[in-house]
Order: C-alpha cells, then structure tokens, then sequence
C-alpha cells in the first residue's frame, strides 16, 4: 500500500521536482568507487588495526569469536563466509581484469587491502586436520558462519558491544562427512582469485590461499550437495529463510575457472564444461544463488586471453547462452526472461522484490567483463557498455535520487544497519550513549553515514514492477533498505569496468 501512495505522490510532484538531470562521468566513478570500500572498513569484524582506520565510528568488536575478523554480512552482525567468499571473489576479479579502473580512482590498494582482509578471514575457517591428545584425528573443517541468526537478529545496537568476551555460535562443516560444494565452490574461486591478485605483493601469504582453494575445491568435488542441506546445526537456520545457495553446479564452474586461472592446470576446464552440462536448467540471474552467468564470464575471459584460448571446452555455448540469454534481456528490459524496465530507467526483474539493484549492478560487472573482450570498436561491446553505464547511473542517481549512501542528490539516510543506526558515544558531556531498539524505530536519519553502501532499491512485483517509487528510505524496511557485502560486490567491480573502459561522461 505505502508503494501505490508513494507513486500517486511522485507523479503530481514530477514536473515541479524534476531539475536538470544530473550528469555522471570519471569523476563520480571514481568517487563512488573510493566511497564502496570504505563501506567494506564499516562491515570490519574482529581487530580493527588504528593504522590507517578510515571508519571513526567503527571499533574492534566480536573479539571473542571463534574465528575473529571478516566483515558483517548486511545490516546485522552474522558472519556468512559465503558472502565474504563472493565480494572478496568480485573485488579480487575486477581488480584484475579491470585493474585500469581501480588505478585511475587510486583505489587499487584499497582494493588489494579489501580482498586480503576477506580472504585473511576465510583462510581462518579452514581449520586443518588435527590429531587429539586422545590419538582421534579430526578432519579438515570450514566454519561457514558464525553467530545464530535468530540471536543476532534480535539484538539491535553497535557490533562493539555485543558478546563480549563471549564466543559465538560457529556452525562447521566436516570434511568426510558434510557436502558443501556451494560454499566452498565460492570460498575456493575467492582464494584462487585473491592469490592471483596478491601472488606478486605477498608470494608466501598468496600461496598459502592457494593451498587452501586446492583443498577446499577438491572437498566441494569429493561430496556433492549444497551446504544448507548437510549439516543438522544449520537446520534451523534454513528454516529461518537464511539460505544463501540452492544450487552448486554453477559454484563449481565458478570454482573450476579459477582454479584453471590460478593454476594453468586444463583439466579444471574439461571439468567446468562438465558441470555446464550437468546444470538441467541455467539461471539467468546473479546473485548469491545464482552465478551460472559469472562463471560464464569467466570462462569466456579464459577463451581470449589465455593459453587455453584456442580450443576452450564450451566455448560456443557459453557465449551464445550469456548473450542471449542474459546480457541481451537485461539490456533490453522488454519482458524477455522478465527483465522489464521501469518509468526512471532502471532494468529489474519483474518478480523480484528484494535487494533488486544488487541484481542489477552485478549484471552491469558481468557486461563491462564481458565488454572488454571485444575490440574497442565493436558495436556489441558499445551496448554492453551503455547498458551497464545507464545502470550504474541509475545507481548513483540518474533518477532524481542517490541509491548509494553519502553520495550524490537525496541518498537514503536511514538504511537498515545496526551499527550506523547509533548515536556517536560518549556523548560530547562524555557520558556513555545506549543503543536499543529505539534506534530501529526512530524516523530520524542514522546518526553516522555509512558511506558508499548500495541499498536494495525499488522493489515491488508484477504490474507495480515499473515504478521507480515503491521504495521508502525507512529503517524498517530491511528489503528496498537494507545493504549487504553482496549488493556491494558487483557495484565495485561495474564503477572499476567504467573507469577501465574509460566510458566519458553523460
Ligand atoms: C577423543 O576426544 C574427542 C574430543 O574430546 C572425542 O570426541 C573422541 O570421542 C575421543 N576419542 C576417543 C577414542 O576417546
Ligand atoms: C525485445 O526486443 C528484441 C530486440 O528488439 C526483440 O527481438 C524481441 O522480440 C523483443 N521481445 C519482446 C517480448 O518484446
Ligand atoms: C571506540 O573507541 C573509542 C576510543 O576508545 C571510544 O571512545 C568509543 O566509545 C568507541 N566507540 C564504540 C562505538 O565502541
């Protein structure tokens, strides 16, 4: 109902609101792109080094965790290694493939800083096999998330005062006898990725990750099956809804690539043709469950520029079904595969009502990977670009209004995040200043500006898919509001693409 009035609302103040449209070129990239890590440093966990701290509102916290580090996975304080493994894998990626970009916004460091933090963490859960005074030997195990998801989302306040000095939940899967070929298809192509970009800065470190993907990827090969589903603790979780991942085939084509990348070994991509196939049905979308068309990408990155370019096992159909199935509706928008367009411009699918700009920013990334297979002339690689311009501008405000937190005209101010949701303490008297509840309720904007974070965007579905106004920047409204690792990961990599590309302003 608050989306119908929302949009009588803005067709009566349209012609009077409407001011000129605002031009984005290099220089907003640039910003937004040194804005979208510093929303990384806000999603810090662990031991936050003062060095160099750029977020004054964030402090070490969860320090008592039974693996400490990482970053929060959205507005709450859980900590998924599966969305870890996706950002750090899309900050690692663009940072090599669209590394023009991140060096023209000086933010190739804090790229390399922000992929190394996520992968610093992910290579923590892995714990080895381990022999026990009692002579037992444990397996490997992978803690894929720490904090039980009902506990945490009933706390509202800063992360720096939750559970201290009190460990967490972790939920761990066991080698030999959990399947979590999902999870750690993604962990894997994250660590493969991260030493790819680091292997020259810090070769013993790089190497280290590289060791763990190897094992990690042949775990997630040995027993196949979906993490959620394995592991009796995470049950209830599931129940809750909390479920990254219905699906591993597509993380293991992931996986497959970036095991190929990082190694040069040409069975990973005999083997990634295989899962290809095994897919009955390839999701057109990308998000965390769906990243068939990712690893199609990448695949086709693989069929350029490398050794592997000439006889690239699928190479055909991977290229035919990304374009036709994929890049060519979203850039359309006319209802094919229900990508629609809405009033302002942006393209969405029209039954998807939660998080929809992660959607499409991700989509933007995978066209400007795509785009920069083609020759600087080509006509394909022109639309992709347009299509991926024209979105990312959406984004940052091309339709009156910002979707990225402290940039641009009108941003949200009340996104849906604990952390930035409370009041600066002590106050300016030096008096301790308590966050509850009654900072989720409060209508007034959030105290501290969670900078350069993308939240959900329009949502609503069917016929009201096309309004550009079924959105409230409201606290509450944690599925057009909230922000997330995830929506962040291909926005970074798209704003990277457009500078890369050196797309000029418009
Ligand atoms: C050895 O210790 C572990 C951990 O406490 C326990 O689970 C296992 O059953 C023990 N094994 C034997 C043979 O006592
Ligand atoms: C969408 O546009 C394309 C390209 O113009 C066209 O081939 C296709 O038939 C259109 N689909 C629909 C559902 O209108
Ligand atoms: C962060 O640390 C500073 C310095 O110790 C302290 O004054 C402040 O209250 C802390 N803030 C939070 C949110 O923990």
């Amino acid at each position: 109902m608050a989306g119908v009035v929302a949009g009588i609302k803005t067709i009566l103040l349209a012609p009077a609101a409407r001011a000129a449209a605002p031009t984005f070129g290099p220089t907003q990239y640039k910003q937004a792109l040194g804005l979208s890590f510093l929303f990384y440093e806000a999603q810090r966990s662990g031991k936050l080094p003062e060095a160099g701290k750029r977020v004054a509102w964030r402090n070490s916290s969860h320090l008592s965790d039974p693996v400490v580090g990482g970053w929060y996975d959205a507005g709450d304080h859980v900590k998924h290694a599966y969305t870890v493994a996706l950002s750090t894998l899309y900050i690692s990626w663009a940072a090599l493939d669209l590394s023009a970009g991140m060096s023209a916004a000086g933010q190739l460091g804090y790229a390399k800083q922000a992929a190394k933090w996520g992968a610093t963490y992910l290579a923590a859960c892995h714990l080895p096999a381990a022999k026990l005074p009692n002579g037992t030997t444990l397996p490997e195990r992978f803690v894929g998330l720490i904090g039980e998801p009902n506990e945490d989302h009933n706390y509202w306040g800063r992360p720096e005062e939750d559970h201290v000095g009190l460990p967490r939940k972790a939920y761990v899967w066991q080698r030999g006898k959990h399947a979590a070929s999902d999870l750690l298809g993604m962990v894997s192509a994250a660590l493969a990725s991260t030493f790819m970009l680091l292997k020259a800065d810090s070769p013993q470190l790089a190497s280290s990750w590289l060791t763990k993907a190897q094992q990690l990827h042949s775990w997630a090969l040995e027993k196949r099956g979906i993490y959620s589903d394995s592991l009796p603790d995470y049950q209830p979780v599931k129940q809750a809804g909390l479920v990254a991942s219905s699906r591993y085939l597509d993380k293991l084509m992931l996986s497959s690539a970036w095991m190929y990348r990082a190694t040069g070994n040409a069975a990973h991509l005999q083997r990634a043709y295989s899962f290809w196939k095994a897919e009955s049905y390839h999701h057109t979308m990308l998000d965390y469950d769906s990243q068939t068309p990712a690893a199609a990408a990448v695949l086709l990155h693989i069929a350029r520029f490398t050794a592997a370019a000439s006889n690239l096992p699928g190479k055909a159909g991977y290229e035919s079904w990304l374009t036709s199935q994929v890049l060519l509706p979203w850039a359309w928008a006319n209802g094919t595969n229900s990508i629609i367009r809405t009033v302002k411009g942006m393209h969405r699918h029209q039954y998807y009502t939660w998080g929809n700009l992660r959607q499409t920013a991700n989509v933007a990334f995978i066209a400007l990977l795509r785009a920069a297979q083609f020759p600087a002339a080509s006509q394909h690689r022109k639309h992709l670009i347009a299509f991926a311009k024209s979105q990312i501008d959406y984004c940052l405000g091309s339709s009156g209004r910002s979707f990225v937190v402290g940039f641009g005209s009108s941003p949200p101010v009340r996104a849906h995040h604990r952390a930035a949701s409370c009041k600066t303490t002590p106050d300016s008297k030096g008096r301790h200043v308590t966050c509850g509840w009654e900072a989720y309720w409060s209508t007034a904007p959030n105290p501290q500006v969670l900078r350069g974070a993308l939240v959900g965007g329009p949502g609503g579905s069917g016929a009201q898919a096309t309004s550009d106004s079924v959105y409230q920047d409201s606290r509450q409204d944690y599925a057009q509001n909230e922000v997330a690792l995830d929506y962040n990961a291909g926005y970074t990599g798209a704003l990277a693409g457009l500078l890369a590309l050196q797309v000029p302003a418009s």
